[in-house]
């Protein structure tokens, strides 16, 4: 089968590695792709955002399956419009990708099937929007509804500080996104990225990861994308896994099934492990970036066919694991990132790095100029680090790093300080 890969970052090129790996591929293709993606896929310029460009393209090579791996055009409506052309994705439809393109529609989700998240509102208006801050007060979280490529979400301290992000938002900062909110209490405690499997109708835990948002070491900074993450959690203990299957993913699952919205592709659920339990901060209907470049190097099983099976209503059927194995990926960004990033800076020494054992390099934004790598992006390369323990993941990730030579990049040195404080 012909499979075309949508996405061009570290998460695409780490599912592009194992796709390719899979028995029943036949050609696999990536759109747009990136210069690590091109030693497993043919890389295609191509825009997701056009449905009809992808579904001729589908057409002329005879594309099978089609994988979708940012979540823009799944809440665009990327797979519906495949669907009525017949060609089979991964990926959850417009409808079900709801539950990460409207924070409000997630929230009735949770209040109607009783699923453990922060206690919130939902408000058009920003006097209104401001009296409820005002009667709950501070520490207090304000959320653009829509997406707004991670950056809708205000922790605010004070507020006057959540007052502020009101205003931000409903003055056009992030667009249509922010002319809704939705505003919540504060919940403490260690956040866990889950992630389960979904055909529809039945849900399959998957794996779980921590990342590291912020850019600055002590998780200090502006948030960014991700700067590293490590799998498995090591708070996710199979007790803790149960629970959050039957509190939180499998009541979402049937949620869905029963308002006409099943939700088929991969289930990301953002928790915050409180005194209380496990609670929702948010769903994600795509992979997460970094954590998959951590995730799937432990994974045994034919990710392709655990994907066609969750499009194709089979997952209660299907054989996977995970090895004991940690991971650790540390991500190099260039200079400026999460501003503007510095273009253009040379990259040598990753086939060095990558012979190194148990290291594994996967690329985001990079370009290839001739024989040369640049630079060209915020997030550039991702260096994992497997090994038998998670120290010892984390020092193959940095000895990985220390033989890249790329001056015009940086990386936060203290990846997974909070797992291994204790050793
Ligand atoms: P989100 O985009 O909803 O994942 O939010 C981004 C980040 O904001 C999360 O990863 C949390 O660190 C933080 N956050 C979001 N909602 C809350 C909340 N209710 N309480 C505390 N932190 C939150
Ligand atoms: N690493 C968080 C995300 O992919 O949204």
């Amino acid at each position: 089968m012909n499979v075309l890969l949508l996405g061009s970052g570290g998460r695409e090129h780490a599912l592009a590695h194992h796709i390719a790996k899979s028995p029943l591929l036949g050609r696999l293709f990536a759109a747009p792709g990136n210069p690590g993606m091109a030693a497993v896929a043919t890389c295609v310029a191509l825009d997701a955002a056009d449905a009809q460009a992808v579904i001729d393209f589908c057409r002329v090579m005879e594309i099978g399956f089609v994988v979708v791996g940012p979540e823009a055009p799944l809440v665009a409506g990327l797979v519906d419009a495949l669907a009525e052309a017949g060609i089979k994705a991964f990926g959850p439809r417009r409808a079900a990708a709801q539950l990460e393109g409207s924070k409000g529609f997630t929230k009735d989700l949770c209040t109607a099937f009783a699923i453990p998240t922060a206690a919130a509102a939902q408000f058009t208006d920003a006097d209104t929007a401001k009296d409820y801050i005002r009667s709950r007060g501070a520490p207090i979280v304000v959320k653009a509804d829509g997406l707004a490529s991670g950056k809708g979400v205000v922790v605010a301290q004070s507020v006057a500080e959540a007052e502020a992000a009101v205003d931000q938002m409903r003055g056009g900062l992030f667009g249509a996104a922010g002319q809704s909110l939705v505003i919540e209490d504060c919940l403490d405690g260690e956040e866990v990225s889950f992630f389960a499997l979904c055909d529809g109708r039945t849900a399959r835990a998957f794996a779980s990861a921590q990342d590291h948002k912020r850019v600055g070491e002590g998780d200090t900074g502006p948030n960014t994308g991700g700067m590293g993450a490590y799998s498995p959690a090591p708070v996710m203990d199979e007790a803790l896994t149960a629970r959050v299957m039957a509190e939180i993913v499998e009541p979402a699952l049937r949620g869905m099934a029963e308002m006409g919205m099943p939700f088929q592709g991969v289930l990301f659920a953002g928790l915050m492990l409180t005194r209380d339990g496990p609670k929702l901060i948010e769903f994600n209907v795509r992979f997460g970036d970094p954590e998959t470049q951590a995730i799937l190097p432990r994974l045994q099983g034919d990710l392709l066919a655990l994907m066609l099976a969750c499009a194709e209503g089979r997952l209660a059927w299907e054989r996977f694991a995970f090895s004991a194995q940690h991971a650790l990926t540390v991500v190099l960004a260039a200079e400026g990132y999460p501003g503007t990033p510095k273009k253009g800076s040379e990259i040598r020494g990753l086939d060095k790095a990558a012979a190194l054992p148990g290291v594994i390099i996967t690329q985001a934004g990079t370009k290839r100029d001739g024989t040369r790598l640049l630079a060209d992006g915020g997030r550039v390369l991702n260096v994992t680090g497997l090994g038998s323990s998670l120290a010892e993941a984390r020092a193959r990730a940095y000895a990985g790093v220390d033989a890249i030579d790329w001056p015009g990049g940086f990386c936060r040195r203290d990846i997974g300080w909070r797992a291994l404080k204790g050793e």
